[in-house]
């Protein structure tokens, strides 16, 4: 009977652990299942880590029933441990904070990579610097265990305080080392993915950017797009660039973008002066993790603008190995520091600003040479009709002033300049006693004289480059209304900058004496042309011109002393 009634007794036993074990596995499955959907569930929602690690901690507090518990994260450049996320009253404001690597039980976890468990936390030694006492709360019992991925420990996850007030058992131990391997291993994966993704997504802006930079040979527009693309991939709060005045030797702002960046472009700075003359001096690249005890640091700047510059980092911008001047930014976002991997991406990117800029320069080089060559076209013109020296140059200056009051863009401008320049270029074909006439063309040489409108973009056809001004040159003398010549094509069927320069053209003829008749005074020319506003000429050109006048931009000056260079 004895016997039976053991065996009995055993066999109860038995199922009741069997029970447990089951349970415990239920337990634990029904644990990784969560920390498995919480995967999924925050990688499509959360983007970040801090987010990450708040949501698993919620998901460990629950499952081992437990008051508070927080998730510390070793950083091994500073060598402490940063807390990553708190849970439980009186935790607020702890996320960030960091305390030394091997202090308390938390210290001991990450430096024996094992775990710590204690029921009797009253009597612990190792307890004093604990969790529970930064947010005032008197640990009865404890559980840190390390986030490990294989033998490298990434953190610890700590609780504290069952629920129940009951003394945690080794079976809580083991469910709380099982979520930890799962987060741990989610961690690493989340952390790879964030460095690879951000270092992807740095190479396609950095792609972008170079897209952006080579697709413009403005200089003015080369360099804002360089600053903006400095700001944006160092992810700083501001950047600038910096070039070299070659006859001073100086530094100065050449773009600074928002509003204190209009403060500080008067801001220079001597070679070697700055952080900034330090990097244009020397050609090397330079991180200043805290620039207010950097002894090269100028303060000139942050007075100006009053801001305040934490980190910068500053590259040089070489063309040919010469260095035109530097590029920076300035206060990484997010309380971080910039690093060697920002740096190589930054010189990356200064390269492109400077192959950029070169363009830029040389296509503005092309650019002077081309209207200095077509300025001196004009001149060659004037030579055969001596009637109207001046005129080509004067032309070209009061079209500017048009195309400037009517908001032409640089390109619009740059087309306008050559079409100014060439209008008359027909007139080389000319015979020189019709030009030089001084009364009244017969109909045949009126003929012979129009017959420029079409003999000009013959001449420049044959240059490849000028070719889009034929429309301005052949097109210089048609009417507003239909009644000009050669086309006789009306209202916008005129191309805009042929409708600028007929006003141009005609407003010199009023003001300049001819042999059949004097000048007349600005004022008058200007009325003549408001009266002939929608009949002869574009009602808006005309309006261009007089708002110049008005602006003071067309005086004396500009009639009798046209800009002896065009460009
Ligand atoms: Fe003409
Ligand atoms: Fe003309």
């Amino acid at each position: 009977m004895m016997k039976r009634g053991l065996s009995k007794g055993r066999r109860k036993t038995d199922q009741l652990g069997a029970v447990l074990r089951l349970r415990r596995e239920l337990q634990l499955e029904r644990a990784k299942r969560e920390v498995l959907q919480g995967i999924s569930r925050v990688s499509s929602e959360v983007q970040s880590l801090d987010r990450l690690y708040d949501h698993y901690l919620g998901v460990i507090l629950k499952l081992t029933r437990t008051k508070a518990g927080s998730i510390l994260l070793s950083d091994e450049i500073a060598k402490d441990l940063v807390f990553a996320a708190c849970k439980g009253k009186g935790s607020e404001g702890l996320v960030g904070r960091r305390i030394p690597m091997g202090e308390g039980i938390a210290g001991w976890v990450v430096r024996t990579g094992r775990s710590y468990f204690t029921g009797d936390a009253n009597h612990d030694r190792l307890i004093k610097k604990e969790f529970g006492r930064q947010i005032g709360m008197t640990s009865q019992n404890l559980l840190c265990v390390p986030l490990k991925i294989a033998r490298r420990v990434l953190g610890v996850v700590e609780v504290l305080n069952k629920k129940d007030r009951k003394p945690f058992q080794p079976q809580d131990l083991n469910l709380l080392e099982s979520i930890a391997a799962q987060v741990a291993t989610v961690i690493e994966n989340t952390r790879l993915f964030e460095k690879y993704d951000g270092k992807v997504r740095k190479l396609m802006t950095l792609k972008e950017i170079s897209r952006l930079l080579n697709s413009t040979l403005d200089e003015k527009e080369v360099k804002k797009r360089a600053m903006e693309a400095a700001t944006r991939l160092m992810e700083a709060e501001v950047g600038s660039l910096l070039l070299i005045d070659e006859a001073t030797q100086e530094l100065y702002f050449e773009v600074a973008l928002g509003e204190r960046g209009e403060r500080i472009k008067e801001i220079r700075l001597k070679m070697g002066e700055g952080i900034a003359g330090w990097v244009a001096k020397t050609g090397e690249p330079l991180i200043v993790a805290d620039a207010q005890s950097d002894t090269r640091f100028n303060r000139k700047a942050d007075q100006k603008s009053s801001f305040v510059t934490r980190n910068m980092i500053c590259v040089p911008v070489k063309i040919k190995e010469k260095t035109i001047g530097v590029l920076q930014a300035i206060n990484k976002l997010g309380g971080r520091s910039f690093t060697k991997w920002d740096m190589e991406e930054f010189q990356h990117l200064a390269d492109q600003v400077a192959i950029a800029i070169d363009n830029a320069n040389l296509y503005r080089e092309l650019q002077e040479a081309f209207l200095g060559t077509a300025g001196a076209l004009g001149d060659a013109i004037e030579a055969k009709d001596a009637y109207t020296a001046g005129h080509t140059r004067r032309v070209f200056t009061y079209s500017m002033l048009m195309g400037r009051q009517m908001g032409l863009s640089t390109r619009e401008m740059d087309d306008l300049k050559l079409a100014a320049l060439l209008h008359d270029i027909g007139k080389i074909g000319v015979e020189d006693d019709i030009l030089r006439k001084p009364g009244k063309l017969s109909d045949a040489e009126r003929q012979r004289m129009e017959a420029h409108t079409m003999i000009g973009p013959k001449i420049v056809d044959h240059v490849k480059q000028l070719r889009k001004v034929i429309p301005g040159i052949m097109h210089h003398h048609e009417e507003y209304d239909g009644s000009g010549y050669p086309n006789a094509l009306k209202g916008e069927q005129i191309p805009l900058m042929a409708r600028i320069i007929a006003v141009a053209d005609c407003f010199d003829a009023m003001t300049t004496d001819r042999p059949y008749r004097k000048s007349l005074p600005i004022q008058t020319a200007l009325e003549e042309l408001q009266k002939m506003a929608g009949s002869q000429f574009d009602g808006r050109v005309v309006e261009a011109f007089v708002r110049a006048y008005e602006v003071g931009e067309l005086g004396e000056t500009a009639i009798s002393r046209p800009t002896s260079n065009p460009i």
